[in-house]
């Protein structure tokens, strides 16, 4: 390739190259300093015409909306963790040894030697799964398992690797409360503020079901270091958490491949009696098109006429009104009363329960 055709292939949208800026403070704020500095190298290798540059150059979506940033690191950290880097490994801090400008150094080489193996995963979208967020949600299905005194029939969108799904197997330090079984496998920990939720409501779940437009199979190695691999670098506790709960898994989740709103349709067409059935979500509303959102509020007021006390529906939300954190929100049926729980940190670090 001369010279003039380079320069003309390596030609990068200015908003791809703010994006990339822009995520740098992003980073450092949240206490990911490896991943900041790594995307401020990407940054100045898109604006010298670097292997990262020609390799997000044909991006076509929005760089901001569609994660891009967390697409290239994505993409380079999946072959680095099945051992496909390992010079960037070195100097990764999971497993390795952070030091600087090495690891970014490592990282445009990686591109570079990868960029023809590389170009199709940007068209992959960032999909993680935060076993932590039960913490919150758990305080949700103990009022809704109270208020009906029915075992649980458990529904799940935008469930990714369906790691949510199973809430009830693990155990909770929630600040100084505790819930469930002292041998589970599992413990979740968070900070908690307010009172408690209904720790003593007595819980069974009768079924569960997720769904999502591309489930991942946690028990899988290779899908489960695609999950792994969307986390920022330092994220290094996050990470753990999802390996332990992926081996605590007791074989693959239940999560099927289709439209959260066809699947809420679908499963809310018909009254169930004799359980309670709980929709529930956590931080993919916003992924979710305008037109299917309102799909799915129509198809949970259609069931929700129907409900009784003996089949009653309850559709609970863990999602962010804005970027600082997340509400947990309870509607309940047959009444139809709306309300707010919690407020909870967006990967379950915290919660606030304001409920009485
Ligand atoms: C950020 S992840 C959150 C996963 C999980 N709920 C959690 O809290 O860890 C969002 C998930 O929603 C899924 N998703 C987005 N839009 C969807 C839709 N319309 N129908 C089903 N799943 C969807 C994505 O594929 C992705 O797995």
């Amino acid at each position: 390739m001369g010279a003039s055709s380079r320069a003309l292939a390596t030609v990068v949208r200015p908003e791809i190259l703010d994006c990339f800026r822009k995520q740098v403070p992003a980073c450092r704020e949240s206490g990911s300093e490896f991943t900041a500095r790594i995307f401020e190298r990407c940054a100045e290798d898109i604006e010298a015409g670097g292997p990262v540059a020609r390799w997000v150059a044909d991006f076509e979506g929005q760089p901001v909306l569609d994660a891009l940033p967390q697409r290239v690191l994505g993409a380079v950290q999946f072959l680095a963790l099945g051992g496909e880097a390992p010079e960037f490994m070195r100097f990764h801090p999971f497993g390795g040894e952070p030091r600087f400008p090495e690891a970014a150094d490592a990282f445009v080489a990686v591109v570079e030697q990868n960029l023809e193996r590389l170009r199709p995963e940007l068209s992959r979208q960032v999909q993680t799964n935060e076993v932590r967020r039960a913490a919150g949600l758990l305080g949700g299905f103990l009022t809704v398992a109270q208020e009906t005194g029915l075992p649980l029939r458990v529904l799940e969108i935008g469930s990714s690797a369906g790691l949510l799904l199973f809430w009830d197997h693990h155990r909770y330090a929630l600040g100084p409360h505790r819930w469930g079984d002292p041998k589970a496998r599992l413990e979740l920990t968070t900070d908690w503020s307010g009172p408690p939720p209904p720790l003593g409501a007595r819980v069974q779940v009768t079924s569960r079901q997720g769904c999502d437009l591309d489930p991942l199979d946690a028990t899988d190695p290779a899908e489960l270091r695609r999950i792994q691999s969307f986390y920022w670098a330092d994220q290094v506790d996050r990470q753990r958490l999802l390996l332990k709960a992926a081996a605590a898994l007791p074989g693959p989740a239940p999560v099927e491949r289709i439209r959260a709103g066809e699947f809420v349709a679908r499963e809310t067409a018909e009254r169930r009696e004799g359980v309670a059935t709980v929709l529930f979500h956590s931080s993919m509303w916003w992924y979710v098109p305008r037109a299917e959102q309102a799909e799915i509020t129509e198809a949970m007021e259609r069931a929700g006429a129907r409900a009784n006390a003996d089949a009653p529906l309850a559709w609970l939300r863990a999602e962010p009104p804005d970027l600082s954190r997340a509400e947990l929100r309870l509607r309940t049926w047959p009444d139809g009363d709306d309300r707010l729980l919690a407020r909870v940190a967006h990967h379950g670090q915290w919660v606030e329960w304001l409920a009485a």
